[in-house]
């Protein structure tokens, strides 16, 4: 009998996932294959271990035990990054967004013009993410396309899944140095597309990355609508993040009804975009975003750090509306998912704070967002988001009890109380190996 593919990696032990069902489904003494594509052959309770041998023509002296309190769960879907922004982290919070803009970031992002200082930067938020369990990214990068086109390069060396942006911005910028015009925008947009696609990085995709309305012209607007439509590519921008920019959109914008309305109508709300924070939306709003299929980056330690406001999770889940989490470095001061998993938690518990019915978000339920959540608002959920058979595997191996790790763990502990224990007190020391469409690139390769 032919085996259906080849198998190229099969794993027994613990794997905990989200399905369309449960939050979180731990599955005990289970076996899964990789074929060599990288995607999930089976996965199924050890006891078919020999039949399944037989079916796909794998040792069983090759199956990989992984071990007391080891356990799968899948990557975590960072769904908006600035890695421009990441040389800064953890610094300058210390002002409103529109200030916070012009003081830091827009002089920093100025710098991505040298290659040598992208190359470094860059090359060092991929490796951070990566370590901290972020198999998929939503980068935004620069104006710079070459720049922005190395940051596609790195992710593709270093085996992560990445939408890759080229920032456009023409308009209300205090940075003399920094700025493009809605031409330039149009027609460089254009050219890192082409670019990035003929290199046919296999997990690197371009997403076309308006900064946000405040800082695009109507017509940059509608040129980048027209592109993404033309080309069926991703859509990523920020929209209401703070109750001050809401109210210099309605200035700069008076024919839209809303905020949203304003990427409305330029083709910029479809089921690709990924909008960042949204603290600020309507009820019709949101409508707007269940219609069209728009998806909303969560960024909790953002929102916070630099005072914008506190997302109501739960509002945007009862309007259907897809939702993943995002790290936003640098506004938010850290790379890591699983601190955004944390204040996602905190910022449930300060609504309830505020209004004791607030039905304040489960573990369980943010866990579902930092991973399947993730890759639908990226529109990613048919490659990855859970051990699916057929998807990429996209994989966090966990060991829960590595030595000085940040947490201890005791006899009677079960797998769900070591993966609360994970998510609330866990970091890199305990991500012993990553794995992004069957490809382990955690550890790394070649010495840094
Ligand atoms: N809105 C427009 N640009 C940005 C940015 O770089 N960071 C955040 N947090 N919000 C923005
Ligand atoms: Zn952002």
């Amino acid at each position: 009998q032919e085996p259906l593919a080849e198998i190229a990696r099969v794993f027994r032990g613990t794997f905990v996932h989200s399905t369309q069902y449960a939050a979180v489904e731990i599955l005990e003494d289970t076996v899964l294959g990789v074929d060599i594509e990288g995607k999930i052959a089976f996965i199924a309770r050890a006891e078919e271990v020999a039949r399944l041998s037989e079916i796909w023509g794998f040792k069983i002296s090759d199956v990989k035990h992984l071990g007391k309190h080891r356990f799968f769960m899948p990557g975590l879907v960072d769904t908006h990054i600035h890695a421009s922004q990441y040389s800064y982290t953890g610094t300058a919070l210390d002002l409103p967004l529109l200030q916070w803009l012009n003081t830091y970031t827009f002089p920093v992002e100025a710098n991505y013009k040298d290659l040598d200082f992208s190359q470094d930067v860059y090359t060092k938020v991929v490796i951070r993410t990566l370590k901290n369990g972020t198999t998929t990214a939503c980068y935004f990068a620069t104006i710079y396309t070459d720049s922005t086109l190395l940051l596609g390069e790195i992710a593709d060396k270093f085996g992560q899944r990445a939408l890759v942006g080229k920032v456009c911005m023409d308009v209300n910028n205090a940075v003399q140095c920094y700025k493009e015009t809605a031409g330039d925008s149009t027609e460089e947009t254009n050219r890192f597309i082409r670019a990035l696609l003929k290199r046919k990085y296999p997990l690197v995709r371009p997403v076309v990355t308006p900064r946000f309305a405040p800082s695009c012209s109507a017509t940059l607007l509608s040129h980048l609508g027209e592109i993404a439509k033309n080309n069926d590519l991703h859509i990523q921008s920020h929209i209401s993040e703070t109750k001050e920019e809401v109210s210099l959109v309605q200035e700069l914008f008076p024919d839209s009804e809303s905020y949203a309305d304003v990427y409305l109508k330029h083709n910029l709300l479809t089921d690709k975009t990924v909008m960042a924070h949204a603290c600020h939306l309507t009820d019709s709003e949101l409508t707007l975003f269940r219609e069209t299929g728009a998806a909303i980056s969560h960024c909790p330690n953002s929102n916070i750090s630099l005072c914008s406001g506190m997302l109501d999770v739960r509002r945007v889940l009862r309007h259907n509306v897809k939702l993943g989490l995002g790290t936003d470095v640098a506004g938010g001061y850290s790379p890591s998912m699983l601190d955004a998993i944390r204040r996602t938690l905190d910022t449930s518990k300060a609504l309830t704070i505020q209004d004791p019915q607030y039905e304040t978000l489960t573990f369980e339920e943010v866990f579902r967002l930092a991973t399947l959540g993730g890759s639908q608002a990226l529109s990613l959920d048919d490659r990855t988001g859970n051990f699916q058979v057929g998807k990429d595997f996209d994989a966090l191996l966990v060991d829960p009890t590595v030595p000085d790790g940040p947490f201890d763990v005791f006899p009677k502990e079960d797998t769900k109380v070591i993966l609360e224990k994970f998510l609330n007190l866990g970091d890199d020391r305990n991500i012993v190996e990553v794995y992004i469409a069957g490809r382990r690139v955690v550890p790394f390769q070649e010495a840094m």
